[in-house]
Parts: C-alpha cells; sequence; structure tokens
C-alpha cells in the first residue's frame, strides 16, 4: 500500500487528483492535508468523503510540527498547496510569500527527514514569465513578474535545491492554464461562466488578446501521475495542453455555448504586470509517453455544462468578500 500526502487537496487541481488516484489505484491511501483557505472546499470531495483510502486532515504547511506528524510513514508527497490567483497577490502578496514558499520549505525540511521516497512539486508555467514568440522550454531562465509567480519560482528552485543537497527525490512540474469543474469561480473560465449564467457583465483585463495555453484538469492530474512513475528524480518536466486562445476567444466560446448575448463583454483596467503570452515546449514529456487524452473544445463543452448544472456548489462562494475583492480592484458593478 502506497501511502501519499496530497497537500491542497480540497482546492481545484488537488481534489481532482484525489478522485483521479483513488480511482485509478485500490492499493493506496491518501492523506489531504489542506487548510481550508477560501479556496479551500470540501464540497470538492463530497464523492469520496466517506472512501477509506482518503483522509482529510484541516492543517497548514506552514505548521512544522503538524507537518512533521503527518509525514512519519508517508512515501510520496505531491504539493499543490499554494495561494493560487495572481489577482490576489497583486492586492496581498504576503500569504503568497508564506504558503508559497516557506510552506514549501517546511514540506521538503519533513520530507528530507523521513525519507519520502518521492516529492512532486507543482510549480507552474508562470514561472518562466511572459513570451511574445515561440515556447519555452525547461531549460529556459525563469522570469517570474507577479508575487504569486515569484514566489512559486522561489519554491520551484527550493525544491530542486533539496535534490541537489540532500538527495531528495524531488520532481518539478511546470503546468498551464488548468481547466474544469471545482475552479474557484475567480478564475477566468468558471467567473465567466457563472457570470454569463447570471447575465451577468465578463471583465476582461486590458484589451483581452492575452494568451494562455488551456489543458484539462483531468489531463494535468494524468500527467502528474505519470511522472510519478516514470520521470527522473531532479528534473522539471512541462505539462501544457497545446490549446492556446487569448481571452476574447474564450469568452466568445463561453457566450456562444450558453446562447447568451455579446454585450455581457466588458472591458476592465489591465491587471498590474499582466503576462501577455504563455507557451510552453512539451517535447520533454512527450519524449517519456505522455500527451493530453482530452479534446479542448470538448471538455470546455463539458466544463460549462458542469457549471450549469452545478449552481449549488458556486453559488454560495459568489458572494461578500469576492464581491467585494473586485468591486475595489475593478471598480465593477457586478
Ligand atoms: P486552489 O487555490 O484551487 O487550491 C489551493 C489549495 O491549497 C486550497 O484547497 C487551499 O485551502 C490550500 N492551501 C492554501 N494555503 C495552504 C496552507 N498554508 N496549508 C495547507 N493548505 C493550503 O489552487 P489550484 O488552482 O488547485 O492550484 C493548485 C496548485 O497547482 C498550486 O500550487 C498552483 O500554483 C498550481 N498550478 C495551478 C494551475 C492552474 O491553472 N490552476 C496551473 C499550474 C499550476
Ligand atoms: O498558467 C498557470 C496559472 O494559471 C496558474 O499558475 C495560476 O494558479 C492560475 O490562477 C492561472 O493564472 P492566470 O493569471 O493565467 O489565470 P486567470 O484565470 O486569473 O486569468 C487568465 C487570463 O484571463 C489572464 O490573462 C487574465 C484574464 N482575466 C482573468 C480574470 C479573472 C480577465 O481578463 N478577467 C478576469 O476577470
Amino acid at each position: 500500500m502506497q501511502r501519499f500526502l496530497v497537500t491542497g487537496g480540497a482546492g481545484f487541481i488537488g481534489s481532482n487528483y484525489i478522485r483521479h488516484l483513488l480511482q485509478k489505484y485500490h492499493d493506496i491511501s491518501i492523506i489531504n492535508f489542506d487548510k481550508l483557505t477560501y479556496a479551500g472546499n470540501l464540497d470538492n470531495l463530497r464523492d469520496v468523503e466517506n472512501n477509506p483510502r482518503h483522509r482529510f486532515v484541516q492543517g497548514d504547511i506552514c505548521d512544522a510540527m503538524l507537518v512533521d506528524q503527518y509525514m512519519a510513514g508517508i512515501d510520496a508527497v505531491v504539493n499543490f498547496a499554494a495561494e493560487s490567483h495572481v489577482d490576489r497577490s497583486i492586492g496581498a502578496p504576503d500569504a503568497f510569500i508564506r504558503t508559497d514558499v516557506f510552506g514549501a520549505f517546511l514540506l521538503l525540511e519533513a520530507a528530507r527527514w523521513h525519507r519520502v521516497k518521492k516529492f512532486i512539486q507543482i510549480s507552474t508555467d508562470e514561472v518562466y514569465g511572459s513570451i511574445e514568440q515561440g515556447a519555452f522550454r525547461e531549460t529556459a531562465a525563469l522570469m517570474p513578474s507577479s508575487p504569486y509567480s515569484a514566489s512559486k519560482a522561489g519554491a520551484d528552485r527550493l525544491a530542486y535545491s533539496y535534490f541537489v543537497t540532500y538527495g531528495l527525490p524531488v520532481i518539478i512540474t511546470r503546468g498551464s492554464n488548468n481547466f474544469g469543474p471545482y475552479q474557484y469561480p475567480e478564475k477566468l473560465i468558471p467567473l465567466f461562466v457563472t457570470n454569463a449564467l447570471e447575465d451577468k457583465p465578463l471583465p476582461i483585463y486590458g484589451d483581452g488578446k492575452n494568451v494562455r495555453d488551456w489543458i484539462y484538469v483531468e489531463d494535468h492530474c494524468d500527467a502528474i501521475d505519470f511522472l510519478l512513475a516514470h520521470g527522473k528524480d531532479g528534473e522539471v518536466y512541462n505539462i501544457g495542453g497545446g490549446n492556446e486562445h487569448n481571452n476574447l476567444e474564450i469568452t466568445e466560446m463561453i457566450l456562444a455555448a450558453l446562447n447568451k448575448p455579446k454585450n455581457l463583454m466588458t472591458f476592465v483596467n489591465d491587471r498590474l504586470g499582466h503576462d501577455r503570452r504563455y507557451s510552453l515546449d512539451t517535447s520533454k514529456l512527450a519524449a517519456l509517453g505522455w500527451k493530453p487524452k482530452h479534446d479542448f473544445k470538448t471538455a470546455l463543452e463539458f466544463t460549462i455544462g458542469w457549471y450549469a448544472q452545478n449552481r449549488w456548489w458556486w453559488e454560495k462562494l459568489k458572494s461578500g468578500e469576492y464581491l467585494e475583492f473586485y468591486k475595489k480592484n475593478y471598480k465593477m458593478a457586478l
């Protein structure tokens, strides 16, 4: 029985990853260690809450004693726990440096002392910064441009240092923009789908021509699992979907799928330091034999349908603090 410690498993990707592992393997057990910040939500795990191979623990990765306690006996750590929203990092970077850097450090330390057999650090394509043309390989220089991506770059390189210095079997993944069910409705796709469902404006930053490479969350989870088995320790792997679209294109696809009018599109102030384009060269992962399985348009339509059918999940999240945040930053009448 392989024992996993999944941190941030009550968030968007972490909860999808836990579901992926439980469906695929019957000989594993998972401790899901999550602080339950605004982004952590046990509703994301309702269908697996009674699964005896999954145990939820509410805890902060910045709590060294607790991290040490739950690291004992663990075979593999997958660190998803992070503050993850760029806009929030611009408004209040503190929590990003604390969790994304210091929390990752405490996990690496505990993993080293407990001789964990594999440590996957979930990093991001944002650590490379923006690229106008071409695509980043894993060897490219890191030029993060927001407090979020700078914090993630810190953890990314710290994880690497634990491989080089202490021989901890670390693998670092740099994923592109995920979409799918259970994504907190502050990120582009769930925000725009749920706003459109409520006939509210869709706030497009700047000219809407910023490009992201979109990957369906299930493909991202599958790639992480593949790398657990086939990745080489000390290596970095880009995980991309190969679906580059600008924000206007994504917005138009959402409105068309929901049969909503284009006049919901509303141009607002640009994000500070807004990266123009992300693009990954994924040939290193492809050479190992992995590629995404989901067609972008089909997965996007499924995702839009999921939000349309699961209002119970997101309606309560779109209130109070969340609305205040957007009104303050983008002067929107949401
Ligand atoms: P999310 O914000 O939905 O979830 C983050 C989870 O971490 C939440 O459940 C939260 O409660 C938990 N958490 C936050 N601080 C914590 C702490 N101090 N201790 C314990 N738990 C804590 O984020 P997500 O979109 O699921 O992203 C997960 C990871 O993947 C992050 O590391 C992120 O940087 C990375 N990533 C995300 C994307 C994307 O497109 N969403 C792409 C590439 C990489
Ligand atoms: O690239 C991977 C990263 O993708 C992850 O590391 C981050 O955790 C994740 O949040 C995501 O970051 P982005 O900043 O790319 O995602 P977001 O959904 O916030 O924005 C996507 C694009 O849409 C970006 O160009 C900004 C724009 N946008 C976003 C929001 C929320 C808007 O135009 N309007 C909006 O209201």
